[in-house]
């Protein structure tokens, strides 16, 4: 039987854990806030916002809210970010990607305070991250570990493999899989024979960015799948990387979309964003 892997419930269940604490804080009246800055009004990018504010209210993280016009220059932008990195009201700063083109988004990310930096952009605490220093922990690949740690699934001396390698998922989920002593290969585009090298792993963890792209032709028999992938298909309906229906019978575990990491990077959001009262 494949174990469907439920990341919306054990993203409710670490949400729960956040508020606890949160509350704790709060009768000693320290508050975590956070500044979440979007700039145009890019519909995906106004979900994601509006669930990261949402999950902030239920939390007991105030949230301040910068809607920014799809105009604003790159300028402006750092001068926002400048006014909140001095702010000692506010804990935690969140840029909402993608940025529009003529703003440079390193230019934005590496002028964030790394001690504000919740996403874990910053190449200062990408570096802790590599090191396995304390800090941030980017809130995507951190979810996908915690998800195979609250299910039970063994992560060290597994074959894995990340196919994708962009700086916010595929680099930082290798990395955080190494930590976790896992035998980690990284796939890309111009990997060749792809299905030889993904039919080796244990946990395959699929970032590649093209809806439906992962049929079973790729998976090992009873191997674990991950599936950052969020698109919508030709009839509008939500789907992942990977081909669930044909991927789903062969695995032992495989998380679903929607419902699987999605949840989980949000609640990694949250312990971020709680960490900046309680580690600083
Ligand atoms: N856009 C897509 N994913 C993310 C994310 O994790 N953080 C931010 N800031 N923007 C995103």
């Amino acid at each position: 039987m494949t174990k469907i892997i439920d990341g919306k419930r054990i993203s409710a269940e670490i949400k729960d854990e956040l508020r606890e604490q949160a509350m704790k804080f709060k009768e000693r009246g320290i508050e975590a806030t956070l500044a979440v800055v979007q700039v145009g009004l890019d519909p995906a990018s106004s979900i994601y916002v509006r669930n990261k504010k949402k999950a902030c209210e239920y939390v007991g993280i105030r949230s301040l809210s910068y809607e920014l016009a799809e105009e604003t220059t790159e300028e402006e932008l750092l001068s926002l970010i400048e006014k909140l990195n001095k702010d000692n009201a506010v804990s935690g700063i969140l840029v909402q990607l993608p940025l529009p083109a003529h703003i440079c988004e390193k230019h934005i990310l590496d002028a964030i305070s790394p001690a504000k930096d919740v996403d874990c952009f910053h190449p200062e605490n990408v570096g802790k991250m590599c090191l396995g220093e304390p800090g941030f922990l980017p809130c995507t690949p951190a979810g996908v570990v915690e998800l195979l740690k609250r299910e039970g699934i063994e992560i060290a001396g597994k074959e894995c493999v990340v196919i994708g390698r962009s700086n916010i998922v595929g680099k930082p989920a290798s990395m955080m899989m190494l930590r976790e002593n896992a035998t980690v290969t990284i796939a890309h585009s111009r990997t060749k024979d792809l299905r030889e090298v993904t039919k080796r792993a244990d946990i395959l963890i699929v970032a590649v960015g093209k809806p439906l792209m992962i049929d079973d032709s790729y998976v090992k028999e009873g191997a674990v799948v991950i599936d950052v992938g969020i698109h919508r298909n030709a009839e509008n309906k939500v789907c992942g990387d990977v081909d669930y229906d044909k991927v789903a019978p062969k695995c032992s575990a495989i998380t679903p979309v929607p419902g699987g990491v999605g949840p989980m990077t949000i609640a990694m959001l949250m312990r971020n964003c709680l960490s900046t009262i309680i580690d600083k």
